[in-house]
This record gives structure tokens, sequence and C-alpha cells, in this order.
């Protein structure tokens, strides 16, 4: 019987940590549903201690999933613990997942402790978590480049101590697929009571060599997993959970694991993760990546003709990957469009879909054909809970090479129409300087992208937003068949996102 592996998604903590990455109460919760969709078995949603903001995340994921365990992540000092239990504490699997660096760089210059003033701190965080909750996970940060014994006695103190999870990680992506392997069959040969424990990885990305690590552990005898959708987290980021899942799945020969993942999920929540965070897909990503399935060559299209096993090891189907496929036009009906989107993954309440519906009329207006991926887009646009306190009324953009543009802009806030005009040196520059005259600034615009959705002289551009107050990123998203105007609604939709948050903060 082949072991099982379990998979630890640490997307909304250890990914929310990237850089520009970060998301709101909603969209954590979003995510953290179709994370439960997934089937993953564990959720990290968050380190509760971080911020209020943090905390109300991880405890309303803690409410609200029932199938994975939750956990939050806690340095391995009391007020640490006692808020992520706090936070976690409603969840129908909780989990303190506390830590403490052990390599002898983070000692002597992070934590100036001693060995002995470490174990001694993870042993007492360990049991202050066990009166808590059943499940703890102790990881020792930068466990790769820690003295191997020294490990090996940590390790044993905190399962003693009561710890149900150990976790490896290797923090700063150091390591290499021989060295891990070592290492975590030294610690599973040389851990007396190892058997009372499971044993997990966490292994980064500078080297790439992130998801090869991850594989090498688990073939030494790991079997929680802990990885991010994309890979995202911290500097290069994480192991990436499509990976890790698809060679496991596809190379069962080499890897004999049962692994619970649902991969035909794997693609709309990779797709969600880059929504939500703004974080673009590189086209040649393994699995995910607008390529991952297409092929070009004329040798290779042939060869797919004859026999598709010829150039592909896994169907796209296998990770929720719909064909670009023709669907839907101009005549399509109320009945159609719902089966297509039910196909597509996406099940809506009756006033969700009416809307989604009638954008999809005023797109068929405007464009022949349409196709999955521009439903899709739709269904991007369409945000979870945020309230729409500015909605675009009209815009008139005047732009040419010889003349300066100028852009008016009528937003409504609630019934209150309100007009403005700006110059800029572009007619999008243009655009966003008359919305931050009618809103207000404060916010500075960080990033800001274009790209076609579909292919074609009408296809749908894409625009994405990113907008920075104090310390805190907002992602916006807008799609037209109009570049100006998806860049607008784009602007207008990060600005609602950061407007609702501070209303929430308010409240
Ligand atoms: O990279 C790391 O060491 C971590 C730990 C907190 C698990 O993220
Ligand atoms: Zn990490």
């Amino acid at each position: 019987m082949a072991e099982r592996i379990k998979i630890f998604d640490t997307t909304l903590r250890d990914g929310e940590q990237s850089p520009g990455c970060s998301m709101n109460l909603h969209e954590k919760l979003e995510l953290a549903k179709q994370l439960e969709k997934l089937k993953v078995d564990v959720i990290e949603a968050g380190f509760a201690m971080a911020s209020p903001g943090d905390f109300a995340a991880v405890k309303k994921v803690a409410e609200t999933i029932k199938n994975s365990t939750v956990a939050s992540l806690a340095r391995a000092v009391p007020e640490d613990v006692d808020k992520a239990y706090e936070a976690i504490k409603y969840a129908e699997s909780p989990r303190i997942h506390t830590f403490i660096a052990t390599s002898d760089i983070h000692m002597k210059y992070k934590l100036k402790a001693t060995k002995k003033d470490v174990l001694e701190r993870a042993v007492e965080m360990v049991k202050y978590s066990k009166s808590y909750c059943n499940d703890v996970e102790f990881s020792a940060e930068d466990a790769s480049r820690s003295d191997f014994d020294f490990l090996c006695r940590i390790f044993e103190a905190v399962i003693k101590a009561g710890a149900t999870v150990i976790n490896i990680p290797d923090t700063v992506g150091y390591t290499t697929p021989d060295e891990f392997f070592r290492l975590i069959h030294h610690i599973k040969t040389n851990v007396p009571n190892i058997d009372k424990a499971e044993i997990s990885v966490h292994c980064h990305n500078d080297l790439g060599l992130a998801v090869a690590n991850t594989l090498a552990a688990a073939r030494a005898g790991a079997t929680q997993l802990e990885c991010t959708i994309n890979g995202i987290g911290e500097r290069a980021g994480n192991a990436a959970l499509e990976e890790i899942a698809m060679t496991l799945n596809t190379r069962k020969d080499i890897y004999n694991f049962n692994l619970g993942i649902e991969t035909t999920e794997i693609y709309p929540t990779s797709r969600l993760v880059s929504k939500l965070t703004g974080m673009k897909i590189q086209h040649n990503k393994a699995i995910v990546g607008e390529n991952a399935f297409a092929h070009e060559s004329g040798i290779h299209q042939h060869g797919m003709l004859a026999h598709k096993s010829t150039y592909e090891i896994m169907t796209p189907e296998s990770v929720g990957l719909t064909k670009n496929k023709l669907v839907l036009g101009k005549h399509s009906g109320r009945h159609a469009f719902e089966e297509r989107l039910k196909t597509l993954g996406y099940t809506l309440n009756k006033e969700d879909l009416d809307k989604v519906f009638s954008k999809f009329k005023e797109l068929a207006d405007k464009k022949k054909q349409i196709f999955d991926r521009d439903i899709e887009a739709l269904m991007q646009e369409k945000t979870a809970n945020v309230k729409e306190i500015y909605k675009l009324k009209h815009f008139v953009i005047n732009s040419g090479n010889s003349i300066t543009p100028t852009a008016t802009i009528k937003l409504l806030k609630e019934d209150k129409e309100i007009e403005e005009v700006a110059i800029g040196n572009g007619p999008i520059y243009s655009a966003f300087r008359a919305i931050d005259k009618i809103v207000g600034n404060g916010f500075s615009l960080e990033d800001y992208a274009i790209h076609a959705v579909t292919e074609g002289e009408d296809a749908q551009g894409e625009a994405t937003v990113k907008i920075k107050l104090h310390e805190n990123t907002y992602n916006g998203r807008g799609v037209s068949t109009d570049v100006v105007e998806a860049s607008i609604k784009a602007y207008i939709n990060a600005i609602n996102k950061m407007l609702n948050e501070l209303e929430w903060q308010e409240e």
C-alpha cells in the first residue's frame, strides 16, 4: 500500500509574504475556499500575531474551512502562541505552528542565544502550544544550515514535549537534492522517537531547487510537503504545489505515494492566486504557464496529431485546463452561458449570474467570438465582496502625437456624479490623474500592465494595476475590448479595494 503524502499549503502565509502579494480578508477567504476544493491537507492561513488584519483573516478562514486543517504561524514566544490559538480555535481541525531558528548563523546574529537556550525555548513553547491544541507543528528555521546532531536533539525533545509534526525548512534555499535527502534520512534514523511525529519539509527556491529538494525529501521519508501555489513566497519563492503534485502523479513509478490533491482544481487555483496577488505567471512556467501545453514547432504538432503521447506526458484536462474553445456568441442564451460557466468551474447565485450574463451580452455585442478565456476574464473582474464605492459613468479621452492628452472622467459615488478633467503624458496617465482628482490621493501607483486576453483584432485587453497606501498594496483588474477603459476600470477597482479596507478598519 502506497504511503499517504500530505500537502501543506502556505500560499496565505509564506506566499503572502512575497513583496506586493498582500491580499485583503475577503481575498484570503476566497483563496482558502479554493484551496479546500483543491483538497490540500493543511492550509496555513497566516501569522496571527503579525497584524490585526492577519489575525482577522486567520480567524475567518478557521471559522469557514471544514475539510482541511487550518494552521497559524507563531514565533516561539507565549504572546504569539496565544494569538495563534485565539485565531484558529474555532477550526474543525486547528494547528499551532511554532518555530525558532536553529542554525549557528541565526542563533548568533539574530537570536543572540545559545543552543541550550534555543532548545529550552522550543520545548517550552511546544508544551505551551500543546496546552491549547493537540496538533502542534514545530519548525527549526534554517534547518538545512544547522548542525545535524543539534537538529536531532531538538527534534527528539520537541516530540517528547508533544509536537505532532516536525518541519525541516531550507529557509534560504541553500541545500541540494542529495544533501537534503541525506539530512532527512539522518533525522529519520537518529531521532529515537521520530515514529511519534510526522516529518515535514519546507523548501525555498533561491537556487531554483525547491521542488527537486522537496521531492528528494519525500523519497527520504518526509510525509508532509510544504508549498505554495505558483511557487510564490519570500524572495525567489517556495516549492510550487502544482509541480510537486503533478510530478508525484505523473511519476508514480518513482514516487509511490498517495496524494489527496484534486488536480483538476490546479489551474483554477493558480489563476485565482495570480488574480488576487497581481503576480503574473511566466509563460513557460511548468504546469500552469500559458505555454505549458502549447506545441509550436511543426515536428511536435505532427507528432501530437499522430499520437498525443509523443510530446504530452500529462493532459491539460488533468490540471483543469479547458481548451480555449470558441464557445458562445451574441445569440447564446442564459442557460447555455450558465452551463459553460459550470464547465469552467464557476457556480453562481442568481444575482451574480444576472450581473455576469449582462456583461457577457455587452461583450458579445462588441466581440464576434467569445472564448473560454474571455469568460474567465469576466469572472475574474467580478470581485467578491468589494463594494463599488466609485463606479465609472463615462470617460472621454483626447489624445494624439501632437496634442497634450486630456481625460474627462465622470464617476458615480452612490448617486452623486463627480466629473474631473486632467492632462498627463499619455491617455491612461491623464485618466488616472483625473480619477485622483475625484478620489483624492495619498496612495501611489506601483505597477500597471496590460495584455490581450485572447488573440484577434477584437481581443479583450486585461489591465492590472497595483496601488500602495502606507505599507499596503491593492491590486485592481479591468477587462474591456478598449484598453483605456480596461485600465480605468482596473484603477477604480484597486481604489475601491483600498477604500473597502479602510472602511472595514473603521468598523
Ligand atoms: O522558511 C522558513 O523557514 C519558514 C518557517 C517559518 C517555516 O517559513
Ligand atoms: Zn518559508
